[in-house]
């Protein structure tokens, strides 16, 4: 898997990055939520190597990205509520998790009857989906375990000489993974919080949201160690106390910075702080950080690891 280089493209080299995708290649992209490491589905070599490229364990199935609606629903067996939610939220950072409607590679799915789709709201990636002609799985752009990549910097940080090219899309808008839900069943099950809030989603649906229960039900990616920078996290719970604690942190001479986390730049808060080679990071986590289900699933997942 070692490349002597990794490619830098921008969206005016997008046929480039297409012809590489096309001969089974494996490229990063920009997604409006973190960069992708994408592959075509049809092809178990290149999506071995995604894999091999993170690090990234075999039971844990990717996410389909499709360029339109159209496409998405000849992979999947659509549900009235994914109907309705792929009406609201497509192009957008929902994936819906449904049953195949044709067959997928088991590299892809890890061998479950299920596929998770999107459609990301990046124009160039759906363009270059459109000039590929297939689908593109794709995990986010990170060695497994590490946070994701929101900018291209971070792909090259992790990824370099792994992987064939990453094109440059600027920074992630949002900075957070997708919301994960499965449609098969009335209520949906919230398998991962993400971009968009369980709220907009009861909202079109008209119904709660059923919770995934412990880490056997959510997603299968949600067993498994997480969003870790490599400086151990530090929750505390005012402002006060982080000052405290940077006070002290003086004269012990740790090395110690603080972040009040906000979803947007939480990773690259965390990959900054990485950065500075820092031994501890505080993290801000008072009541309206426990309160945000996103920020406080991916904090805790990042301090279990
Ligand atoms: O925003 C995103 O979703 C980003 C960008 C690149 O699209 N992708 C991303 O992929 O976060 P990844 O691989 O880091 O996370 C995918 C999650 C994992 O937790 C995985 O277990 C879950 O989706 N997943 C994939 N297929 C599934 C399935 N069939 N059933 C349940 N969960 C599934
Ligand atoms: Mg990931």
């Amino acid at each position: 898997m070692q490349h002597l280089t990794t490619e830098h493209l921008y969206p005016h080299n997008i046929e480039r990055a297409a012809d590489i995708l096309k001969r089974g290649g494996v490229v990063a992209v920009p997604t409006e939520t973190v960069y992708g490491l994408a592959a075509r589905i049809d092809n178990d070599e290149a999506l071995r190597n995604v894999f091999a490229a993170k690090g990234r364990p075999s039971d844990n199935p990717l996410i389909v990205h499709c360029a339109s609606i159209e496409q998405l629903a000849t992979l999947v067996q659509m549900t009235p509520s994914a109907l309705r939610l792929a009406d609201a939220c497509m192009p957008g950072p929902l994936t819906l998790v449904l049953e195949a409607a044709v067959p997928i590679s088991e590299v892809v799915t890890a061998g479950l009857p299920t596929v998770a789709v999107r459609v990301p709201a990046n124009d160039v990636l759906r363009r270059l989906i459109d000039l590929v002609g297939v689908p593109l799985a794709a995990p986010s752009a990170n060695v497994s375990g590490r946070p994701s990549p929101t900018t291209a910097a971070h792909v090259m940080e992790d990824l370099a000489g792994r992987i064939d090219a990453v094109m440059d899309g600027g920074p992630c808008r949002h900075g957070m993974e997708s919301t994960v839900v499965d449609c098969r069943s009335v209520p949906v099950v919230l398998l991962r919080p993400g971009a968009i809030p369980a709220s907009k989603i009861e909202h079109v649906l008209g119904h709660n949201v059923r919770r995934a229960m412990g880490s056997e039900e959510g997603s299968p990616g949600m067993r498994h160690r997480h969003y870790a920078p490599t400086a151990s996290i530090r929750l505390v719970e005012s402002m006060a106390e982080m000052r405290q604690a940077l006070d002290d942190a003086h004269v012990t001479r740790t090395r110690l910075c603080g972040i009040v986390p906000v979803a947007e730049s939480l990773y690259a808060d965390l990959r900054a702080a990485d950065a500075l080679n820092v031994e501890q990071i505080l993290v801000l986590c008072d009541h309206t950080v426990q309160a945000d289900e996103v920020l406080w699933n991916r904090l805790r997942k990042a301090i279990e690891s």
